[in-house]
């Protein structure tokens, strides 16, 4: 589906977000590391467990899927499919690829011939949240591709066609005791690599670093409808047997959706409750492959008078994609930084965890 024409002001808000987290954070917000938090009162978002639901609740036109490149190079106006638009990498530093090791031999010829090996074994988008800890979806999680063939992740990719970035063999997992597959409720996996580089270069320095989770950067104002949030991923790019990833990064610009909206909207009462977040754009929608990728939106963080990228949701579930009228579940992060915490601090053998 062709995305809509843009107007002026969704490009310079799409232009704004993008600066502030893009280019700008990575190269000089060495103040912000989510390894030490910023103190709880400097914070203007981010209070755990907070929300704000609206009532009436309109669709927000803000977003469209055209976006001018931060040099300036580029404009994209003519994406179609999920109307995504491209990401640079560093304007997505904590966003992770998650692909299972299936030898291509393992693929019928005729497999291979269609698609290429990092297609055939891309599994889910996820994020760095803390050294060596990856977020992500626990539908993502495939007995076979743990036990059988393993799991890598890779940071710092923005196209996944070439050996961009660093890989890291995934040594644990953790998956919800309480993911339930026919809800979807719960959708939460952490992922823990080990860092096998004889001669490792600093990730930061690779342009990689962690992204603050919502809530857990002190007290603030709620999460609003009116927040810009934005999903990314390698995701298909159009339903349907011809459905192919996207090798480039794409980022969908979304408004909130409130949950009593989302869950009338997708008729689905008992799988839309405050565990998970919904968003929504015109046209704009994650979808199959963008799984387990974050949900972020950009605070502003007062000490420091710049604006930081946080992560509210993890792509779950839709209803098609990009379908009029359906919204995208998450599951909301704020509701799980207790499991998060729990999950990290774990003994080594845990991979099932309440
Ligand atoms: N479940 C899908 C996956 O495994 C992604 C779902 C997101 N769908 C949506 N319409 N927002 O990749």
């Amino acid at each position: 589906m062709p995305i809509q024409a843009s107007d002026t002001f969704t490009q310079l808000a799409r232009l704004a977000f993008l600066v502030i987290i893009g280019v700008g954070s990575v190269a000089t917000a060495q103040d912000l590391d989510p390894a030490t938090p910023p103190v709880a009162t400097e914070t203007l978002l981010g209070g755990a467990d907070q929300d704000y639901e609206v009532e009436p609740f309109e669709l927000l036109d803000v977003f469209d899927g055209c976006v001018l490149n931060l040099d300036g190079s580029n404009k994209y106006c003519t994406l179609e499919g999920m109307g995504g638009h491209f990401l640079n990498k560093n304007e997505a530093y904590w966003q992770a690829q998650i692909s299972r090791n299936v030898p291509a031999s393992e693929y019928p010829a005729a497999v291979r011939q269609k698609f290429p090996l990092w297609e055939l074994n891309h599994v889910c988008g996820g994020s760095m949240i803390a050294p060596n800890w990856i977020l992500t979806a626990a539908h993502c999680i495939k007995q076979d591709d743990v036990l059988r063939y393993g799991l890598t992740v890779r940071l710092g990719v923005g196209d996944l066609s070439k050996s961009e970035g660093v890989a890291f063999k995934i040594d644990r997992v953790i998956v919800h005791k309480d993911y339930n597959a026919q809800t979807k409720l719960n959708d939460i996996a952490l992922l823990h690599y080990v860092d096998e580089r004889t001669d490792p270069k600093p990730l930061k320095e690779l342009g990689i670093k962690p992204i603050f989770l919502h809530g857990d950067i002190g007290e603030g104002p709620r999460l609003t409808p009116e927040h810009q949030l934005i999903t990314m991923g390698w995701g298909v790019t159009s339903v349907g047997p011809d459905g192919r990833n996207s090798k480039n990064l794409l980022g969908f610009n979304l408004n909130r959706m409130p949950n009593q909206f989302c869950a009338q909207a997708l008729k689905a009462p008992d799988r839309i409750n405050e565990t998970v977040i919904c968003a929504i754009g015109p046209g704009i929608d994650a979808c199959q492959g963008d799984s387990g990728g974050p949900l972020n939106a950009a605070v502003f963080h007062r000490s420091s008078g710049r604006a930081v990228a946080v992560q509210v949701g993890i792509v779950s579930w839709g209803i098609g994609c990009a379908v009029p009228g359906n919204p995208g579940v998450y599951t909301r992060v704020s509701r799980h930084l207790g499991w998060i915490r729990r999950a990290m601090a774990a003994p080594s053998d845990v991979s099932v965890l309440r």
